[in-house]
């Protein structure tokens, strides 16, 4: 079976955590595809939430992790785009409902608001959680 790909991509503020998300991923069997950026250098987060669009908008990838600093940026950059559905999680919690009733695509963290084992807990939810459907699913129409 052939793995499947999770996309990954941050600002300097994310770098840390997305590479450590990174390597997490591919640990457990994903593919990790990596759109940057690559080092702390100051980029502009909206570039990032941009790429991470465009790739879920094909066929490569369903499901993508975003990072910024505080993932508020981050995530408002990819939520101006209506396939996406990023989610900004702070803990197992949060990641967990933001699968069961938001059907989160993509799942956001703030690399300097959440520590390496709290945001390893919420990636590994984040993969493993379902959609609840019923109710929710009729929300989330409301939405697109
Ligand atoms: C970058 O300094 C910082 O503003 C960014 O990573 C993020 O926190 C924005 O929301």
């Amino acid at each position: 079976m052939s793995k499947e790909t999770i996309v990954l991509a941050s600002d300097h503020g994310g770098f840390e955590l997305k590479e450590t998300l990174k390597d997490m991923l591919s640990g457990l069997g994903y593919e990790a595809l990596d759109l940057g950026c690559h080092g702390l250098e100051s980029v502009d987060y909206p570039d990032y939430a941009d790429a991470m669009a465009d790739v879920l908008a094909g066929a490569r990838a369903r499901r993508g992790v975003l990072v910024c600093g505080s993932g508020i940026g981050i995530s408002m950059a990819a939520n101006r785009h209506s396939h996406i559905r990023a989610a900004l999680v702070h803990d197992g919690l949060t990641a967990r409902l933001c699968r069961q009733h938001n059907n989160a695509n993509v799942m956001v963290l703030g690399g300097r608001t959440t520590g390496v084992d709290v945001a390893k807990d919420c990636l590994k939810i984040f993969l493993n959680t379902p959609f609840e459907g019923g109710r929710h699913e009729r929300r989330i129409g409301k939405m697109s």
